[in-house]
């Protein structure tokens, strides 16, 4: 019999998931135990779903929300944990990534991070820079206004140094200068934890996204679930703004 794994691949993925990873926090207080075993148990959980999306559905696009511009507000010794979980999580993942040929990106400002961070986020980038099965974004100090305005600012710039005519200034002009330009739009994004809003994400680029949110706390969610999702996201017909055939 024909698994929903099976079912969902030749139905054909969405090129490009994106993922708002939300409620360890949650998950950790619900368990007496300090938020930031939370975000050690939401580490493992994004660890098996990008193998999973890698290895075994074939997925050719995954962004995964890992700090916000806006989580430095977080308590210092919070905002240093998580800076330490994701540079080891990097760090301990490269190997693994460069054989399996996942390509690491990162959108956000990098420059912003711990010079430690920065460094290795920096050097995986570059050892991964050949992977072509999945292409693996984590958004890291990312804020999408930021983003849309580095953007403005950018192409502000070239104008005013009359490199760029102001009638070059269309949406692909902001689109190439995004952090990662080279990743197609989400077609589907997920938010976990039951909380249903974008934060600051992808504002842009999930223009024309579909949205899924779950009650699943992160730590608790699973590939399963991931495909679950797919299944779901293939029943919707996506219209573009336009209208469907014979409507
Ligand atoms: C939201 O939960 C989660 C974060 C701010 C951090 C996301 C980080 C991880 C899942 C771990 C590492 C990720 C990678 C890619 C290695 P929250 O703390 O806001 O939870 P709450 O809303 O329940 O408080």
């Amino acid at each position: 019999m024909e698994t929903l794994v099976e079912r969902v691949i030749s139905a054909g993925l969405p090129r490009h998931v994106a993922l708002i990873m939300d409620g360890n926090g949650r998950w950790a207080t619900a368990r007496g135990l300090p938020r930031t075993a939370g975000h050690q148990a939401g580490a493992r959980a994004a660890e098996r779903l990008i193998r999973f999306v890698g290895d075994r559905l074939g997925l050719r696009h995954m962004t995964l929300y890992a700090f916000s511009t806006e989580n430095w507000t977080r308590p210092e010794a919070e905002v240093d944990y998580l800076m330490d979980l994701l540079e080891q999580f990097v760090d301990e993942k490269l190997e693994e990534f460069v054989t399996s040929g996942v390509r690491l990106h990162v959108a956000g400002d990098v420059d912003g991070l711990p010079a430690s961070v920065r460094k290795t986020v920096r050097r995986a980038i570059e050892k991964t820079e050949s992977g072509d099965r999945l292409h693996l974004t984590i958004a890291l100090n990312y804020g999408s206004r930021q983003e849309i305005a580095r953007a403005c600012r950018e192409i502000a710039i070239q104008v005013a140094q009359g490199t760029l005519s102001v009638s070059d200034v269309d949406e692909e002009a902001i689109a190439r200068r995004l952090y990662v330009a080279q990743v197609p739009d989400p077609d589907l994004v997920i938010r976990t934890s039951g909380t249903v809003r974008l934060s600051n994400f992808l504002l842009w680029q999930a223009a024309y996204a579909e949205l899924h949110f779950t009650e699943t706390l992160w730590p608790d969610f699973t590939p399963a679930e991931f495909v679950k999702i797919i299944a779901e996201y293939h029943t919707r017909v996506r219209r573009y703004g336009g209208i469907e055939e014979g409507e």
